[in-house]
């Protein structure tokens, strides 16, 4: 039996900044964040969009073209967490109004949650075929103002309806996985922004792709040319280049172009969202499968890593048919609608992002009708509007 992905939503907040406004404002040269960093924008959550609100939001990109009644399980992968207790997954079954039937919890691991819940719930399907399984990643990646890590910030969510006969990708059983506690980058529970090895990190991600990637391939007998293309997790491009260059290194010349074509496509999305954290590889894949002119059949590999440091490689099948079921025209559109913020009205909503709203203050959002947002604390209870 066939399990996999069979629909794909994101969503970014309304705001962003312009990586080039942002290195004239820092005094860098420009080239290092577009080429060096390779990012060209960054989506801003304003106070009235935390993870929650953005994964219902991604959610409700699809759920008018699935049948409800089937969802089963419900998997929240997050580093932006909003409750100590409470999972995600909560708010957004109550706001999907999904039956109380359905099983619903959060899961973390740095960027590798959302992940960690697709394979729980392709194991799920599975044993479950009649049903279907949410997994949502959503997360907004704040380094600090005027920190190295300020133009690898973002925010966003993705999320995925896993079932048997997919519509969109067909994942293939099995995965090599590996981890180490390691400390490249955390978030400690008294702070609001990351704290990171920078350097440290891109190295980690880079020794654990060789690592998964090769011992990928000698488990299923594969070799780099029978990849149509590779997705990364992307927390900025480069990242993902330099990973796709060790990938190719040695590989016939048509191999070498068609990964290079396949990478140049699916990072055009992630470069001007910025870091989503746990949706970024999935971001990027649905990037990949937008603009890199796949065909039925074709095999893709997609490598996942959350700092900490837990990483693996996987692979899916392209299913026939699957660009009747993306919209690329309305995820571009949610980009170019976006606000450009000026650098210091970028700063305002950051310093604000980062303090509590006071109890019983109601927040107003500006966000676009039908869309969920955080609207404040009541009695201690946060709270979820549309708009
Ligand atoms: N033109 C073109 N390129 C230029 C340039 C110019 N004018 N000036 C500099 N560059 C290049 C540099 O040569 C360098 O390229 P290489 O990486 O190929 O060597 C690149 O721009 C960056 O320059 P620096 O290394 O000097 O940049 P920096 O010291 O400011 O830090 C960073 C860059 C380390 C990525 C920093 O932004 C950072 O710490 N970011 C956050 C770390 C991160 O995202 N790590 C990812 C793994 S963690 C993760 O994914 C999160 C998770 O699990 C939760």
């Amino acid at each position: 039996m066939k399990v996999g992905i069979d629909q794909i939503g994101y969503f970014t907040p309304n705001k962003y900044v312009d990586m080039v406004d942002l290195a004239h404002a820092r005094n860098q040269d420009p080239n290092k964040f577009l080429i060096g960093i390779g990012q060209k924008k960054m989506s801003v959550a304003d106070p009235t969009q935390d993870a929650v609100s953005m994964g219902i939001n991604a959610t409700l990109r699809y759920i008018d073209k699935i049948d409800q009644s089937k969802v089963g399980l419900l998997i929240f992968g997050t580093e932006s967490s909003v409750d100590q207790s409470k999972s995600g997954s909560l708010f957004v079954k109550s706001a999907l109004k999904l039956d109380p039937a359905v099983r619903a919890f959060e899961v973390k691991e740095a960027c590798f949650g959302l992940t960690a819940g697709l394979m729980i719930a392709q194991d799920f399907v599975r044993l479950h075929p009649d049903q279907t399984a949410i997994v949502i990643g959503s997360d907004i990646a704040r380094y600090g103002i005027n920190t190295a890590g300020e133009v690898t910030q973002g925010a966003g969510s993705v999320s995925l309806l896993v079932s048997s006969n997919p519509r969109i990708l067909e994942l293939n059983e099995g995965h090599s996985a590996y981890s180490e506690d390691i400390n490249d980058f955390w978030r400690p529970n008294y702070s609001k922004t990351a704290k990171v090895d920078g350097k440290y990190s891109t190295q980690v991600y880079l020794d654990f792709f060789k690592h998964t990637f090769s011992d990928y391939k000698r488990q299923k007998g594969l070799e780099t040319k029978d990849f149509a293309a590779i997705a990364y997790h992307l927390p900025f491009t480069k990242m993902g280049l330099k990973a796709n260059r060790l990938a190719i290194e040695g590989v016939d010349e048509e191999t070498n172009a068609r990964l290079m074509d396949s990478f140049t496509a699916s990072k055009e999305l992630n470069a001007n969202v910025g870091n989503i954290y746990t949706g970024s590889l999935y971001l990027s894949l649905l990037s990949l499968l937008e603009n890199g002119g796949l065909k039925a059949g074709d095999l893709i590999g997609l490598f996942s890593y959350g700092s900490g440091a837990m990483a693996e490689f996987y692979s899916a099948n392209v299913v026939e048919g699957y660009e009747n079921e993306l919209d690329k025209a309305a995820d571009e559109a949610l980009l170019d609608k976006r606000r450009k913020l000026s650098v210091p009205e970028y700063e305002k909503i950051f310093s604000a992002s980062l303090v509590d709203p006071q109890n019983n203050v109601e927040l107003t959002s500006d966000e676009k009708k039908g869309r969920y947002y955080f609207a404040g604390i009541c009695d201690d209870i946060r709270q979820y509007r549309v708009k």
